[in-house]
């Protein structure tokens, strides 16, 4: 497992797919797609594209499209995203490979999404400058970062903490570790990109009681392993550590936690 890049190992690929997607990044997708003008002749890329939520949302509400591809890391997750595709009958093209060094040739895509993969990147500059070789000028970059610590994650972070240690707390909020606003709008502009919208979008995760859903959480995160591992007693003194930690977010059917993301809308300058 790795702290920097969301690397998830065994089923954790089904499991992100089950249980984040649908609580929080099919939201967020939807959400920024309400944000932005897609045409049935764009040529779309996702990169760091997951189980493919951003490309199998867009697809639902245009059939039709000239082409559709992710790229992501990580082999399980695209095993997921292409199995998904095909079972939707979406043509979708799925390949492996670092954002750094994607396998295209210059401007081949009008449109790019990028949903919550930025903060993993090692060499940010370099995936930006990558994103933008891909596009021809005045094509289109659609960002997304975290820009707070998320309530669940905080809690989760300061439980873990206490019963597992500070790297399995790293791990808990790393997807948060990258969030300042003005250090990604100098990236995306030093990259060759012009901001034309920045704004912040809240997607608000509705989650069952804590001792279903917390466990289940962590175990569909690459603290997944530490978490398979601990005997129940601390298990459930975690799940309680984080239960007093959100009583502001519980509800009488679980809890309504909010998560807060940048979201920039850019060109690839002409310059
Ligand atoms: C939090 S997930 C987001 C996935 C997807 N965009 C979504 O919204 O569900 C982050 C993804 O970034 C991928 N990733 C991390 N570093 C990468 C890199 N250097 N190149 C390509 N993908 C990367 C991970 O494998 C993981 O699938």
């Amino acid at each position: 497992m790795n702290v920097h890049t969301f690397q998830l190992g065994g089923n954790a690929a089904e499991v992100y797919e089950a249980q984040k997607v649908s609580a929080i990044f099919r939201p967020l997708a939807e959400s920024i797609l309400r944000q932005v003008r897609v045409h049935p002749d764009d040529r779309i890329l996702d990169v760091a594209c997951g189980t493919g939520i951003v490309l199998r949302t867009i697809a639902a509400r245009i059939p039709e499209f000239t082409r559709l591809a992710g790229v992501d890391l990580n082999a399980g997750m695209l095993e997921v995203a292409r199995k998904l595709s095909t079972e939707a009958n979406i043509e979708c093209e799925w390949h492996q490979g670092d954002v750094a060094a994607l396998p295209f040739d210059p401007g081949e895509f009008s449109l790019c999404f990028c949903q919550q993969g930025l903060q993993y990147f090692p060499d940010k500059p370099a995936a930006l400058t990558s994103i933008r070789r891909v596009l021809p000028p005045g094509g289109r970059l659609v960002l997304s970062v975290w820009s707070e610590i998320s309530p669940l994650f905080a809690a989760m972070g300061e439980a873990l903490k206490t019963h597992v240690g500070d790297e399995a707390a790293a791990r808990a909020v790393a997807p948060f570790a990258f969030r300042d606003g003005q250090a990604i709008e100098e990236l995306l502009e030093s990259a060759g990109f012009l901001i034309n919208k920045a704004l912040k979008i809240t997607i608000n995760r509705i989650m069952e009681p804590a001792e279903v859903s917390f466990p289940r959480e962590m175990a569909g995160s690459p603290n997944a392993d530490e978490v398979a591992k601990l005997n129940p007693e601390i298990l459930a003194n975690i799940v309680t550590d984080m239960k007093n930690s959100l009583t502001k977010y519980a509800r009488a059917e679980g809890f309504v936690i909010p998560q807060t993301s940048h979201l920039y809308l850019c060109t690839k300058s002409r310059a």
